[in-house]
């Protein structure tokens, strides 16, 4: 078995479902498994483990926050039975790569918390805390679906935004699975993320009986946010965006009453800020002019919106030379490195997919391919330190 196979292995079973995907959502038991994996394999390594008050985790080789560190790392969170590569493989990789980088190069290895918001709702939310992207009274204040605050689960109020600190860095990489049948080589680079965002939509009508209220006589919420769902399709096929709504509760979600209150998540996405805008305009518009045809109301209120990032284009391109001229493409996907891009100079690699599907069990990359991502990885690490 391969270093990668081996230790791949401990950690796959950790909070894994009879889906075959994940539950491992941010500081819940699974989560704090593999964070104690990763104590475990940082001291191994003689790394020195901090957390920066704000979830996040580092491993350093050299010490803390020294200037010229060169970081590396993702995150251990998933979506709701999610795969098992969106986030581990990078900081399982990342451990192997640091194996073969020599002993003298300032590296570190980060796992960044609540990266997929599938827990608390906003993503990136420990590389948005450490960046100063949002407030940490603001996060603090999230709720997770049982009503209990990100501050709680921390066990305190995020400390928050430490530019001192990232401005020591020298670059910060990342590496991931990919997610969108787009890398056809083992290993690419990114170029850029799509700008994104999460609209809550919460469509009020008024609960009443199924059986006794005339057809004419109902405000049923139900029928605006189905109206929704396929405006967002179409408004996102003719702008050639990406649209979804995965998300939706209702109250009081009987079968036999008319809802009172639907509340979905809007995720939007396309390869620029001008088309997000648009899709996300037309969307609420003719949403809001069918809630007037449906005796019902629509709210519209933004729950975390990422611009555009492009990365480092010279970055990208000399490490893509590196690496033997491997493809150098955008993602749609939001990661941890578009948050630091702002103030660090960042790339990410990217490894193949083999099936093109993510966020389900259906994830995969061969044990080949990550082997050749932790080689990139590694020569990385080695070109940059
Ligand atoms: C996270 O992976 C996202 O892009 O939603
Ligand atoms: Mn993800
Ligand atoms: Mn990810
Ligand atoms: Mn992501």
């Amino acid at each position: 078995m391969s270093d990668f196979t081996d230790l791949w292995n401990e950690i796959a079973p950790i909070g894994r479902a009879d889906s075959g995907g994940y539950l491992r959502y941010a500081l819940t038991e699974p989560e704090l498994t593999l964070r104690d994996w990763f104590r475990t394999q940082a001291a191994r390594r003689d790394m020195l483990v901090t957390d920066d008050g704000n979830g996040n985790l580092f491993a350093w080789r050299g010490e803390p926050w020294a200037p010229g560190t060169v970081l590396t790392g993702s995150h251990f969170d998933s979506v709701p039975h999610g795969g098992g590569y969106d986030g581990p493989l990078g900081i399982v990789s990342a451990f192997l790569a640091a194996d073969r980088v020599a002993k003298s190069r300032s590296i570190a290895i980060a796992a960044f918390c609540e990266e997929e918001g599938g827990r608390f709702g906003v993503p990136c939310l420990g590389s948005r805390l450490l960046t100063g992207a949002i407030a940490p009274q603001q996060a603090g204040a999230l709720k997770d679906r049982d009503g209990i605050s990100f501050a709680e689960a921390l066990g305190k109020t995020p400390d928050g935004a430490q530019p001192a600190r990232i401005g020591n860095l020298k670059a910060f990489v990342e590496l991931h699975v990919e997610q969108g049948r787009a890398l056809e080589t083992p290993v690419g680079v990114a170029s850029a993320i799509w700008p994104h965002g999460r609209w809550r939509m919460d469509f009020a009508g008024v609960g009443d009986h199924a059986g006794t209220t005339r057809m004419t006589d109902r405000h049923d919420p139900m029928l605006t946010f189905a109206f929704a769902v396929l405006a967002a399709n179409k408004e996102a096929r003719l702008t050639g965006a990406h649209a979804t709504v995965g998300r939706v509760q209702v109250e009081p979600n009987a079968t036999n009453a008319i809802p009172s209150l639907v509340r979905g998540w809007l995720d939007a996405r396309a390869a620029d800020t001008g088309t997000l805008d648009q899709l996300v305009d037309g969307v609420v518009r003719k949403v809001t002019e069918r809630a007037g045809r449906d005796g019902t109301s629509l709210t519209v209120t933004p729950e975390s919106v990422t611009d555009e990032v492009a990365f480092d284009e010279a970055l990208a391109k000399q490490l893509a030379a590196r690496l033997g001229n491997v493809p150098i493409l955008p993602t749609g996907a939001g990661h941890d490195a578009g948050v630091l891009s702002a103030h660090v100079p960042t790339a990410m690699l990217f490894v193949r997919n083999p099936t093109g599907v993510s966020h389900s069990p259906a994830e995969h990359a061969t044990d080949e391919d990550c082997e050749a991502g932790i080689e990139a990885l590694a020569a990385v690490l080695e070109e940059l330190s």
